[in-house]
């Protein structure tokens, strides 16, 4: 059944109070619910359920009739205002799905975003009905000796039979899906925040005892989220307690529950010993991601699910600039623009494109993606960079005042940026209801003394939508001599809003060399005539951090395009420009690291029209190994000049890290005699995680002798910690070797592997099917395997199963022989008897 967006009716019924009473117990449950409903427009009380048992309905203290409609109970109500109270029985052991109250690991807990609540309840689940909630809990005392829910702990004590009580009340309005509880024996890291006005807020990071050591990272990082979203947006949290607890089965990242923030464990848990710089960094974005919901999310919510973007965009928008703000601002954006490219672009080019605001969907789980949340983002960003700082603050101080305690819409979110902002974005508004990644052309030429910048856009057609308007597209640019690299005109920011547009820079001197998208101001494809040469110069002056990486980018992609269609091309000035970017003094080790490295192989294949991914693969090698041989010298400095013995994690630290592991990699590409003993003495004597698993994924790509040795070693070493283990499969799941498929076919009967927890479903599952010469290797076996995995996962975990489609959905683009094979799973998916409509939708979608 397709929802529609254009079909929204605001609720008949209000719930301005709750009342919920859980006597909790891991095999059956029993939930009372008391609701004040109050009428606001003529129909019945409709209450979405779960298919729970309903133990009793009462209205106003006697018993009611109502009626099931496909899911939804309908009550007919006589008066403008009723009690209405109803017992329900559920199994939390039994929910497999971990949507709703679940357990995990001797945990109770809940996830109810987007409609998990009424796995718990019957209740209009849906995010434009707010109430206040108070939460009375029962349990066994020694099993569950702490009880967490939103708001602030009102009362609790013990009871008679070896159980006990609290009870929790939340003073803010809020719709269901930011219900949250825990039930545990879980320990505190307790701290504490004092706001801006000066209240103070207890602090709980709430964890297993033996984790305790492991949780100093993300308490830093949520002291820094509250400083930060003071000073940078004006936002003050407003309970006096902020929770947060970690679970180790969890079906996404983390969970913005008011004041009780719900984490996969991944997102919690680090120390050096278990962690990788990437974790850390993780870790505090996300953190900082549910932290930031609390106003862009909780205080204002979304009117319905079609409005998604409006949260999660503008909050990751808000985790990016925070993570800017605390780290490389360059690196965070080179990293953000590659997972964009790498997730988003893909989506926006095949059968499950959508716009950033939906039109329709058959499961809104499926609705959480990285158009939703990255490239909705992105146009936050655009808004902010037309509109410089302090007009986007004044738009957001606006935005949060209109709209605290509402739920809105999208638009609602670019009104408050028109008025507080003062800006025209009728056209803007495009971005939000048109699919697809637009085409920029960009040339320029030389007129007299002034150079013309020639810019062209086209937005191509997506599922459902072929018609495109001209979007207004945010690009920063600025020229540099041809001869000189000299900056010869100052950046601009050029807002192309026509098909068409000539630029003209004035009193240029030089031939130009045009620097577009700088910082990536717009999430566009950039195509442009700039050569080789033009490119070299751009990677060693622009003085953008972003479009100085882009340019070495742009000059390793072209040379492996021509590589893999013509069968030969020069490396050489892809060889001098990483020299002179390896040794430019000017530069850090952070920013040099991501420099260095060639575009992925799945990026590669984006921007060619057949994939042919063993080519790819070759070609990408072959520019290690010329890489590796012919810089051999270069690499050993970076490689000895990063060793540290200290272990910290500034943005300093961190980058040589960072190059140390990437350099070892070009050595042992370029067959380096000593690469694989310098491997495995980093493997072994690595003081931290981030060396010990850059050596082993060295080793792990590798036919070095040590190979096996370090993988033993590092399973005998870590079998015991679940999050570390994810990393020994994921590490040979991506292995770039050709026998990447027959290992990974023999790890998933490895007795640690199991698809019921999804991380470690994702450890090998989903990182196999990005490994893109190994995931299409193997006449389609990679592909039955994954479809044979998303089967059997389907009937446990829909959601997460149904995350797992994509990479299948794409067979249009791998030819014939391949595109076959991966529609074929395809088929053999939808015509499974019993398929969740999560897998239903992602795999019917993408057939077409
Ligand atoms: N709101 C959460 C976050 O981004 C994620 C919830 C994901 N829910 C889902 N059904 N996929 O912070
Ligand atoms: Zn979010």
């Amino acid at each position: 059944q397709v929802i529609r967006r254009e079909d929204y009716t605001p609720p008949a019924w209000r719930v301005p109070e709750i009342a919920l009473e859980f006597d909790l117990d891991p095999a059956r449950t029993v939930v009372r619910s008391r609701m004040q409903v109050e009428r606001a427009g003529p129909g019945p009380l409709k209450l979405d359920h779960g298919g729970q048992q309903i133990v009793s309905i009462r209205v106003d203290g006697a018993s009611a009739e109502y009626r099931d409609e496909g899911g939804r109970l309908i009550l007919d109500l006589p008066r403008d205002s009723h009690a209405i109270e109803i017992v329900t029985e559920i199994s939390p052991e039994a929910n497999t799905e971990l949507m709703g109250l679940y357990a995990s690991g001797g945990l109770l807990c809940t996830q109810c975003e987007a409609e998990g609540f009424r796995r718990i309840t019957p209740f209009p689940d849906r995010p434009d009905v707010l109430s206040r909630y108070s939460v009375r809990m029962t349990a066994d005392r020694v099993s569950f000796p702490v009880l967490l829910a939103n708001g602030d702990r009102v009362g609790g004590g013990d009871l008679p039979g070896g159980r006990h009580w609290a009870e929790w009340r939340d003073p803010f309005f809020k719709p269901c899906y930011l219900f949250a509880l825990v039930a545990g024996d879980l320990k505190a890291n307790r701290d504490h925040f004092t706001t801006m006005s000066g209240r103070k807020v207890e602090l709980g990071i709430w964890v297993r005892e033996a984790d305790l050591p492991k949780t100093a990272h993300a308490m830093q990082a949520l002291k820094d989220a509250m400083a930060w979203d003071e000073r940078v947006y004006g936002r003050e949290y407003d309970l006096d307690v902020f929770n947060i607890v970690a679970v180790s089965d969890f079906n996404f990242g983390a969970m913005e529950n008011k004041g009780l923030n719900i984490f996969n464990s991944r997102y919690i848990l680090a120390d050096p010993e278990t962690a990788t710089d990437a974790d850390f960094d993780a870790i505090a974005a996300v953190v900082a991601h549910e932290y930031f919901h609390n106003w862009s999310g909780n205080r204002v919510t979304c009117r319905d699910w079609f409005q998604l973007s409006l949260k999660e965009g503008l909050t990751v928008f808000r985790d990016q600039q925070f993570s800017a703000d605390h780290g490389s601002a360059a690196v965070e954006r080179i990293n953000q623009v590659r997972m964009l490219r790498a997730a988003q672009f893909q989506e926006d080019a095949g059968p499950l494109a959508h716009p950033v605001r939906p039109d329709s969907y058959i499961e809104i789980g499926n609705f959480y993606t990285a158009t939703v949340y990255n490239k909705g983002a992105e146009l936050i960003r655009m808004m902010a960079t037309m509109l410089r700082p302090e007009r986007f603050r004044r738009g957001t101080d606006l935005y949060f005042e209109r709209h605290d305690g509402q739920a809105v819409t999208c638009d609602d979110f670019v009104k408050a940026m028109e008025d507080g902002g003062g800006i025209d974005l009728s056209q803007f508004r495009l971005w939000y209801s048109q699919a697809g990644t637009p085409k920029v052309k960009a040339t320029v030429r030389q007129d007299g003394q002034d150079a013309i910048v020639s810019l062209e856009q086209t937005v191509p057609s997506t599922p459902g939508q072929s018609d495109k308007q001209p979007m207004p597209i945010p690009l920063r640019m600025a020229l540099f001599g041809a001869g000189t690299g000299a900056a010869e005109a100052g950046e601009r920011l050029v807002v192309l809003d026509k098909e068409r547009a000539d630029i003209r820079f004035e009193g240029v001197g030089e031939a130009p060399v045009l620097s577009i998208n700088r910082g990536f101001s717009a999430p566009v494809i950039v195509e442009s005539d700039r050569d080789a040469a033009a490119l070299a110069l751009l990677s060693a002056h622009d003085d953008d951090p972003f479009a100085r990486y882009e340019a070495l980018q742009q000059l390793m992609l072209d040379t492996l395009i021509a590589r893999v269609e013509a069968g030969a091309a020069e490396f050489a000035p892809v060889v001098d420009a990483v020299r002179l970017t390896l040794e430019n003094p000017a530069l850090d080790k952070a920013f040099v690291a991501e420099a260095v490295l060639p575009p992925s192989e799945a990026f590669i294949g984006d921007r060619m029209a057949t994939v042919d991914p063993e080519a790819i693969h070759q070609a990408r090698e072959a520019l290690r190994a010329e890489l590796g041989r012919l810089l051999e010298g270069q690499w050993r400095a970076a490689y000895l000049g990063s060793a540290s013995n200290r272990f910290e994690l500034t943005p300093a630290a961190k980058g040589a890290r960072r190059l140390r592991s990437i350099a070892l990699g070009f050595l042992m590409a370029g067959g380096a005699e000593d690469a694989p003993a310098l491997a495995w003495d980093q493997f072994q004597g690595a003081t931290n995680m981030t060396d010990r698993q850059g050596a082993l994924a060295v080793l792990a790509n590798s036919d070095a002798a040590q190979r096996e040795d370090a993988l033993a070693a590092f399973y005998a070493r870590h079998k015991d910690d679940a999050l570390v283990l994810d990393k020994w499969f994921t590490t040979q799941a991506l292995s770039t070797r050709a026998d990447a498929l027959e290992q990974v076919l023999k790890l998933s009967q490895h007795p640690d592997f199991t698809l019921s927890n999804p991380n470690r479903a994702r450890s090998l599952v989903g990182a196999f099917s990005a490994n893109q010469r190994g995931f299409h290797s193997g006449e389609g076996r990679g592909y039955r395997f994954l479809a044979d995995n998303i089967v059997a996962l389907d009937a446990i975990n829909p959601q997460t199963a149904a995350k797992f489609v994509a990479p299948l959905g794409r067979w249009r683009r791998f030819g014939e022989t391949r595109g076959a094979l991966m529609r074929a799973e395809l088929e053999r998916i939808v015509a499974k008897p019993g398929l969740s409509k999560d897998v239903f939708e992602q795999a019917s979608k993408s057939l077409i």
